[in-house]
């Protein structure tokens, strides 16, 4: 799976976005080590600290399934800016694909990539 096929199926999974709140649409997919993708988007909640955001749905649902290796992960927002993970969802990041990279796009359609660790540079660990 190539980057763009991988931001496509973020494209698709933001369509899902549960956002009545913010109206900040995020999807994410996540391609894990053997070769499949897992797809999320973010879920608001009245009480607006229950909200779980688009990276942590995609990565939990591959993690209930047994999945424990990722490679890349996928984000886009319905604000068509980058969209970076917010510091909890890079601090999960780091817990289950520290190797791993995040795929962004830009307003011009431009992919970009960035590795988890630049992103979250020392990070907690037990
Ligand atoms: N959001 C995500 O889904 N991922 C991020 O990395 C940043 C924020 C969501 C949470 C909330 O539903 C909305 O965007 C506005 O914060």
């Amino acid at each position: 799976m190539d980057n763009e096929g991988l931001i496509k199926a973020a494209e698709k999974a933001m369509e899902n976005s549960y956002s009545p709140y913010s109206n900040f649409k995020v999807g994410a997919a996540v391609l894990t080590g053997k070769g499949g993708i897992y797809t999320g988007c973010n879920i608001e909640n009245a009480s607006y600290g229950a909200t779980n955001c688009a990276e942590r749905t995609a990565v939990f649902k591959a993690v209930s399934e047994g999945e424990r290796e990722f490679l890349k992960i996928a984000v886009v927002s319905s604000a068509g800016d980058l969209t970076f993970p917010c510091g909890i969802c890079r601090q999960v990041l780091v817990e289950f694909m520290p190797e791993g990279s995040i795929i962004l796009k830009d307003k011009n359609g431009a992919v970009k990539e960035y590795t988890v660790k630049s992103l979250l540079p020392n990070s907690f660990a037990l």
